[in-house]
């Protein structure tokens, strides 16, 4: 009888975990195992956000298994970098995302991550440091994790209106009459490029009037940025964060390098913070680097060393950006010829980056799944990059009828 005896000298460890409850699966990573284990032949993924060849595949791309073997061949330890990650990986892209002189500008401070969801942890985590009553503004729709990253971070969550599924319109209006309720030192989050999911682009106009808006109501925006290159080009899906960090004193950008080198479970990432003075934002940096100490201590690093050594190689670079350009081309080229087949799709091809919304039913998106062997995300978000020009007429069959 020594068990019952043992648990009655603690008899609080059977119940250790009676406070949880029972989650739900993540949905939209739980559609990569419903695809696999579907045996019909002419599926079509259109599920999580990867970039797809014309055979549908995800191949690593050809300057990542170049840089790859530079590091195989010339590395030579694999000891601690520290909290910061690699120094050198992200002062090289922050050139690439703010331009040389902004990034010199020494009130702009950035440190690598694991993937660009580490980034929005981290600064949602040093928020929570800084302001911990500020309430973060979430545009709707969005990636779905947005909202959980922050609340986990115990920072106050609202949604303010953004775009209209029905119409595929951007509710430019909406969103600022929302916004009116926020209040000084509050956060906007903002999708750099490429909405997710929407892939709705904002004019200069609308950037131009987010910046009035900040600087009126003393917002700090938070730029997502996890598709640069993929939407307009490297510098043109850039220019809206530059506008940001170029007016406002204050501003953060979470950088995902999972989809532009794509090195998804490699999970490479950056959070840069500009403070409105140097001196700030090295005390920024020492709070960065504490909470990541404490997050994950230190960065994954061979995604990071890959990234470094693609853009420190002039030919690497180059063939990363003539393929980033290609990829570029193709999913663009696929929102062409989808618009094409259906006026109620004509929208697609004014929007940009991997993703867009079908203005269909959760039931219609379940029907085209179980009907059609056609798998997208619940809110009927679409990855194009999904899309071949083989499949698109099947697509568009099964679609049809929910139009
Ligand atoms: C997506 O939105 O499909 C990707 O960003 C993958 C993810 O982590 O959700």
């Amino acid at each position: 009888m020594t068990a019952p005896a043992q648990l009655d000298r603690n008899p609080v460890a059977p119940d250790a975990f009676a406070a949880l409850t029972a989650q739900p699966a993540d949905a939209l990573l739980g559609l990569i195992a419903l695809y696999r284990a579907d045996p019909r032949a002419d599926k079509i993924d259109l599920g999580v956000g990867v970039f797809r060849d014309d055979e549908g595949a995800t191949p690593v791309m050809r300057s990542v298994k170049a840089a790859e073997a530079v590091l195989l061949r010339e590395q030579t330890t694999k000891a601690y970098l520290g909290a910061e990650g690699d120094a050198a990986y992200t002062d090289l892209l922050a050139a690439i995302v703010f331009g040389e002189k902004l990034a010199g500008s020494g009130r702009i401070t950035g440190v690598q991550t694991p993937g660009g969801t580490g980034a929005l942890r981290l600064g949602a985590e040093l928020l929570a440091r800084a302001r911990p009553a500020a309430t973060v503004w979430i545009g709707t729709p969005t990636w779905p994790n947005h909202g959980p990253i922050f609340t986990e971070a115990g920072l106050p969550v609202r949604s303010h209106r953004f775009y209209d599924v029905p119409t595929a319109m951007l509710d430019f209006e909406a969103m600022l009459e929302d916004l009116q309720q926020a209040a000084p030192g509050d956060i906007l989050l903002l999708h750099g490029c490429c909405h997710n999911p929407s892939g709705v682009a904002l004019s200069q106009e609308h950037w131009a009037a987010i910046v009035d808006l900040c600087e009126r109501k003393g917002l700090l925006p938070f730029v997502d940025l996890a598709y640069q290159g993929l939407g307009d080009g490297l510098e043109e899906d850039a220019a809206a964060t530059r506008t940001l960090i170029s007016a406002l004193p204050s501003a953060m950008v979470a950088y995902s390098c999972d989809k532009n080198f794509g090195l998804y479970r490699e999970r490479v990432g950056a959070l840069w913070v500009q403070a409105h003075a140097p001196s700030t934002a090295a005390i920024v940096r020492g709070n960065m680097l504490s909470l990541a100490r404490s997050l994950w201590s230190m960065p994954p690093d061979h995604g990071a060393a890959i990234v470094r050594t693609i853009l420190e190689h002039d030919d690497l670079r180059a063939d990363w950006s003539a393929e980033l350009t290609d990829m570029r081309l193709r999913i663009n080229a696929l929102r062409q010829a989808v618009a094409s087949t259906h006026v109620g799709l004509d929208f697609i091809a004014r929007q940009r980056g991997m993703f867009a919304m079908l203005p269909i039913s959760s039931d219609a998106v379940a029907a085209m799944r179980e009907g059609n062997g056609i798998y997208m995300a619940g809110n009927g978000r679409i990855n194009i990059a999904g899309l071949t020009l083989q499949n698109i007429s099947t697509f568009v069959a099964g679609l049809a009828p929910h139009l």
